[in-house]
């Protein structure tokens, strides 16, 4: 990648002075993912790894929420974000105030929220999740009915796991909602012995279709554990990509869409953001105590 070399070096050669890391979410592009980035992970290894960065300056290759999230669990280091309009749509679904409206119309019932939502929402909440532990979580409360916000589809797919009732909320990944069974099974009359890995945030139509399903982590683990000879991950574009260099046996079968949050971090936006130290995440000291506590109790019970 000649054009990306000088944004490479200027990177590695800001990360000390700056005394920096960069965190990568697993649907980084391949050059960020392999050529800058310290640790590399899904959205609970991110935040699980966050708490011991050493470092003075973090820098987010991911989403906003992600970003948030590490300035929680570390509040003391300089958080930043290459692009702060790097979003997500189930971040965007909903509120605080929707969460605080729930609460009312179910009382006593657990809100448990997924990461991909703001500040304000976790503070709300009783405890977060992830694709990657969001059955054990619900599982953990010991009662028989649980509000799981606000994907519905990993909700439907959660449900389909446990006995216990799942209410839920109207929020939708744009990037997963668009994978269809009709695809996976056309997939696998194009390619017989094809493995197929769905993330749960696919409709629970497409995850009945797959042969596996689980975070990003939890498909890459199954790829380089499984060694299937033919592999599509229905998911985000650049996971194929960023791993099919360590699993040379296996070929990846392109059926993916990407996230348009995601791509807005590259190369450039980094070095940038590492050059000026923009943009920097703060998160408000009101919201901060409660959101901790429960992304803190997920990570207590994971
Ligand atoms: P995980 O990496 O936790 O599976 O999450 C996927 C995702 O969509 C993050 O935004
Ligand atoms: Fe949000 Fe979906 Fe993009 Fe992840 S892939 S950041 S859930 S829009």
């Amino acid at each position: 990648w000649p054009d990306f070399a000088p944004y490479v070096d200027e990177i590695l050669r800001l990360k000390k002075e700056r005394n920096a890391v960069v965190l990568a979410h697993n649907y980084q592009t391949r050059d960020i993912y392999h050529c800058v980035s310290d640790i590399v992970g899904d959205s609970l290894a991110l935040a699980q790894k966050a708490i011991d960065v050493e470092a003075d300056v973090i820098v987010m290759a991911g989403v906003h929420f992600m970003a948030e999230t590490t300035k929680l669990l570390n509040p003391s280091k300089t958080v930043l974000i290459p692009d702060p309009k790097a979003g997500c749509s189930l971040a965007d679904s909903i509120t605080g105030e929707d969460v605080r409206n729930l609460r009312k119309k179910y009382p006593g019932v657990p809100i448990v929220t997924y990461v991909n939502t703001s500040v304000e929402v976790k503070a709300e909440s009783d405890i977060c999740c992830t694709s990657g532990n969001a059955v054990k979580i619900v599982e953990s409360l010991g009662v028989d009915r649980v509000l799981l916000i606000p994907d519905r589809f990993l909700a439907a797919n959660v449900a389909a796991e446990t006995d216990v009732e799942i209410l839920t909320w109207e929020g939708e990944c744009e990037v997963h909602e668009r994978f269809t069974a009709r695809q996976v099974n056309q997939l696998r009359k194009a390619h017989p012995n094809v493995t197929v890995l769905a993330h749960p945030e696919c409709p629970p139509e497409v995850v009945e279709a797959a042969d596996y399903s689980g975070s990003t982590a939890g498909m890459i683990n199954f790829v380089s554990e499984q060694k299937p000879a033919e592999v599509a991950l229905i998911t985000e574009c650049s996971m194929g990509d960023n791993i099919a260099s360590e699993n040379p046996d296996t070929s990846f079968i392109r059926s993916c869409n990407l996230c348009p949050h995601m791509q807005r971090i590259n190369l450039m936006n980094i070095c940038e953001s590492l050059k000026t130290m923009t943009h920097e995440v703060t998160v408000d000291p009101a919201l901060a105590d409660r959101a901790r506590l429960a992304v803190q109790r997920m990570l207590d019970a994971s």
